[in-house]
This record gives C-alpha cells, sequence and structure tokens, in this order.
C-alpha cells in the first residue's frame, strides 16, 4: 500500500482543491491508466476514492481534484479543512473500473462537474495515441469549470465547454449528440446521475462496450431505502440460512447484524466495492456501477433491495 505525502495543494475553482501526490519514501509510485482512481485513507478514518486527473503512466507523482461538497460525510471536508502539504497519507494502488478503450477511432468525451478529473487522463491519452476525440466539459459557470483554461489549451478546439448556469435545459444535449454513433465510436461519461442516465438511454443501441461510464460521488445515488420499502428475504445459499431484512435495514445491515463481513467503501452503490454474487432472484437494483448484463449475477447490497414479492438467493 503506498504512502502519499502532499507536496503542493492549490484551488483552481472555490470550492475545489487540486492535491498532488509523491511516494512519501522518495521512491517511484506504480503506474496507472487513464480513467483509474486510488482508495485514500483519510485522517478522520474514512476512506474515499479518488481520479488520477494527471497523464497515464507517470510514476512520479498523483493528482487529485476534490470537489468540497455541500454534504460532505468527512471525506470532501477533511481534505479542504485538514490536510497540509507535507502530510502522508496511505493509498491503495491504482485501479481502474473506467478504461480506456484505447482502439476506438472516435471518442466522446463528457464530464459533469468535478467528474472531470478520470476524462481530463483519458484526453491526453486520446492525444498522446493520435486519436479522433471530442470531449464536453459540463459545468454551471467558467468560474465552477475548474480546469477550463488548462484543458482548452491543451485542447483547443476539441474542447467544448457547456455552461449551463444552473439550468439543465441550457445544458449539453446528450440525446442529440449520441443519437447516431460515430463509426468506431465510445462514449465515456463521468458526472452525476441524471447525466450518466441521459447518456446511457441516448446511446441504449450503440454495440455492448461501447457505453462507459463512472458516477461521482457528490452526485447523487438512489437512496438505499425508500418510504415505500417494504421487508424480504434472502437465502445465504452456501451457509444454508435465510435472514429477513426489514424495511428499514439494507441487506448489507442485517449481513454485518449477523457477523457476515462484505468489503465495503462508499455505501451508496457508487464504487463496487460490495458486489455479491445473485444465484436467484429478481433484485431491484439501485447501485450506478453494474452493468444490465452484470445485473443478471451480482447485486451491491449496501443500496439494492428485492423487487416486491421476491426472495433473493446470494452465493453467501
Ligand atoms: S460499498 Fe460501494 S457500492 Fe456498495
Amino acid at each position: 500500500m503506498p504512502a502519499l505525502k502532499a507536496i503542493h495543494i492549490d484551488q483552481p475553482a472555490p470550492r475545489v482543491r487540486r492535491i498532488e501526490f509523491v511516494a512519501a519514501d522518495g521512491g517511484s509510485l506504480p503506474g496507472f491508466t487513464a480513467g483509474a482512481h486510488v482508495d485514500l485513507e483519510l485522517g478522520n478514518g474514512e476512506a474515499r476514492s479518488y481520479s488520477l486527473l494527471n497523464d497515464q503512466g507517470e510514476t512520479r507523482h498523483y493528482v487529485i481534484a476534490v470537489l468540497r461538497e455541500a454534504d460532505s460525510k468527512g471525506g470532501s471536508s477533511w481534505l479542504h479543512d485538514h490536510l497540509r502539504e507535507g502530510d502522508v497519507l496511505q493509498s491503495s494502488p491504482p485501479a481502474n473500473h473506467f478504461a480506456l478503450s484505447e482502439a476506438g477511432e472516435n471518442s466522446i468525451l463528457i464530464a459533469g462537474g468535478i467528474g472531470v478529473t478520470p476524462v481530463m487522463s483519458m484526453a491526453a491519452r486520446l492525444k498522446a495515441l493520435g486519436r479522433s476525440y471530442t470531449f464536453f466539459y459540463c459545468a454551471r459557470s467558467r468560474e465552477e469549470a475548474a480546469f477550463a483554461f488548462e484543458l482548452g489549451e491543451r485542447h483547443g478546439d476539441r474542447l467544448k465547454l457547456v455552461l449551463d448556469g444552473g439550468d439543465p435545459a441550457r445544458g449539453l444535449d446528450v440525446a442529440a449528440l449520441l443519437a447516431a454513433r460515430p463509426p468506431g465510436g465510445h462514449v465515456y461519461v463521468c458526472g452525476p446521475s441524471g447525466l450518466i442516465r441521459a447518456a446511457r438511454e441516448a446511446a441504449r443501441d450503440w454495440p455492448k462496450g461501447t457505453v462507459h461510464h463512472e458516477l461521482f460521488k457528490g452526485s447523487e445515488a438512489d437512496v438505499a431505502i425508500r418510504t415505500n420499502d417494504g421487508a424480504f428475504d434472502i437465502v445465504l445459499k452456501r451457509a444454508g440460512r435465510t435472514l429477513r431484512v426489514p424495511a428499514d435495514r439494507t441487506i448489507l445491515d442485517v449481513l454485518k447484524a449477523e457477523g457476515i463481513r462484505i468489503k465495503t467503501l462508499c455505501r451508496d452503490g457508487v464504487c463496487g466495492t460490495c458486489t455479491v454474487t445473485l444465484v436467484s432472484g429478481k433484485a431491484d437494483h439501485r447501485d450506478d456501477v453494474l452493468s444490465e448484463d452484470e445485473r443478471e449475477t451480482a447485486i451491491q447490497v449496501c443500496v439494492s433491495r428485492a423487487m416486491p414479492g421476491e426472495t433473493l438467493v446470494l452465493d453467501l
């Protein structure tokens, strides 16, 4: 597990902190590919995932950018209020659930707000490979588009800045943009769930494996428990046990109460850490990580539930 030392912190936008880390021991860092993230252990005991915005292959430093979230539960606010240059944090090695398909002939990159960070690395990689790409950077205002200036310098007219002034009706027309797939086209979307859903819907007829998305924390995931939720049963196939999930508890809560350990990180259906194999039963999937195909055989137990009247059989 690399220890990272913060060596430079600046504020490219009023609510955004950019943090540059190097290896605390002065050595080189594990390499990464565009779209990768690291999980940082913060000084308050919380852990959070952050995308690396610098160029693929750099092993001298990692750079992240953190938006101060209005409802921060201690991730972004800790990094804004407590992290100082010289501080050391533990980090996972880089992992990538949002990888670039380097063979794609035409890439459409769509970033909403702070979701721009992994897309910055992807655009740099596509440029280095000499591929065709267009980079839509959506934000409320120029002031909030933290990286607009440097991205404009780097990508010229391939960067399209879309400023909606807080009115989604004035934002990017994703449906029109993705109505026709360009030859060899891939689309990459990172930002709030509304943007991702709009892109997935617009590109629903594109071939499998050409629509890539990553939800950014701070954008709302579906809530794990809703007022009209009911209780349901889960069957732990390997343990040969049946457990009841009450209306006001998640599957994760019930498993934990039974002493069954499931690795978690976000607990918001965003990170993909708590995946459990779904053997049978119709699930009400509320995550933003599993594809439609994956949902046949997997479930994120931190947020997802059973459809009414269903029992879920889990490989536990
Ligand atoms: S803990 Fe992140 S998806 Fe469940």
